[in-house]
């Protein structure tokens, strides 16, 4: 498998075997982490991390794993550099381009890291959009290889808004590894219809499914996977919460939901996660709306099915992958 010189911008991109390499590497890459077995065969290369919206996981994900590789690192926050405001996506991307071995790219549309790969000239690896979120879904293959030992026939059950990043990502990913993706949700709420139409086909060819329900009792019955993410994304207004609220509190993973899932069901979240009132949006929520938990509830966040803070560590192993295989 050649990766080599490969964007990785959304898995639509990539075939299940290319997925499946790379979930692999990223456990190769682990074990070696784990066994102190030195990796740094990247050395006296640099990459770039542009970050237009904040962030802890991807970032340290893309530091730590460049530095095990052995290769250097620019991070330029949201006000740090010119992009956007005096310079436009495609000169940022050959300036950079002439610079760095790899650029790391989060921000808004995804047309926007789109641009900067046609013209950067190295590997560009997108760090989220609005529409995809492409790293976390190896990590997230990564953690149900782990604990659940394979793909097909998984039912995995996606809850809250899948229209974004998140869920239009997993469908594809799921669809891609031949599992039964169900995005169980307000109709409001569920993926575009076209992308939907799309991840169908796929599916098919991997014998896989693709269903879109409100019910939630049939939607969660006998799931192996229970996924949820925020209910409103970064860069979305404030005005929505009330909106979301409402419409998706009928979809919290509570409780109930864990129990009308597989007895071994797993309980997953990109993170970050409110799940309590341990943050400052969470607690002016609380003030809000007297809301003490919204998309998932503490007692299934801290209970022996949640696996978010493995899941958060299999950020830096599949990130360390990718970077690997497109750029060694
Ligand atoms: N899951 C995720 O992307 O987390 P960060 O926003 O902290 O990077
Ligand atoms: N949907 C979330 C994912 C965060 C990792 C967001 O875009 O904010």
């Amino acid at each position: 498998m050649n990766l080599r010189g490969r964007n990785f911008l959304k898995l639509k991109d990539f075939t299940p075997e290319e997925i499946k390499y790379l979930i692999d590497l990223s456990a190769e890459l682990k074990h070696k982490k784990k066994q102190g077995i030195m990796h740094d065969e990247l050395k006296g290369k640099n990459i770039v991390l542009i970050f237009e919206k904040t962030s802890t996981r991807t970032r340290c994900s893309f530091e730590v794993a460049a530095h095990d590789l052995g290769m250097h690192v620019t991070y330029l926050d949201p006000s740090g550099s010119q992009i956007g405001n005096k310079e436009s996506i495609r000169d940022t991307a050959r300036v950079l381009g002439r610079m760095y071995d790899g650029i790391e790219y989060r921000g808004y549309g995804q047309d926007i890291v789109e641009e900067l790969a046609a013209y950067a000239g190295v590997p560009v690896w997108n760090g989220l959009t609005n529409e995809f979120h492409p790293t976390q879904m190896i990590a997230d293959m990564l953690t149900v290889k782990e604990k659940i030992g394979h793909f097909e026939g998984v039912k995995f059950v996606y809850m809250g808004d899948a229209r974004y990043n998140m869920g239009n990502s997993l469908m594809v990913t799921c669809a891609k590894l031949g599992m039964d993706f169900v995005a169980c949700t307000s109709r409001a709420y569920f993926p575009e219809q076209d992308l939907v139409d799309y991840c169908r086909e796929i599916a098919r060819e991997n014998k896989g499914s693709i269903t879109l329900t409100e019910d939630v009792s049939e939607g969660t019955k006998d799931a192996d996977v229970i996924y949820t993410d925020v209910w409103v994304s970064m860069g979305e207004p404030d005005e929505v919460w009330a909106s979301r609220i409402k419409e998706l509190m009928p979809y919290q993973v509570n409780q109930k939901v864990m129990e009308n899932a597989s007895k071994t069901a797993i309980f997953m979240h990109c993170l970050p996660a409110f799940h309590d009132l341990e943050t400052t949006i969470g607690k002016e929520i609380y003030e809000k709306f007297g809301l003490m938990e919204m998309e998932v509830t503490n007692e299934v966040f801290e209970s022996s099915r949640s696996v978010v803070f493995d899941e958060a560590e299999n950020r830096m192993h599949s990130i360390k992958a990718i970077m690997y295989a497109t750029l060694r």
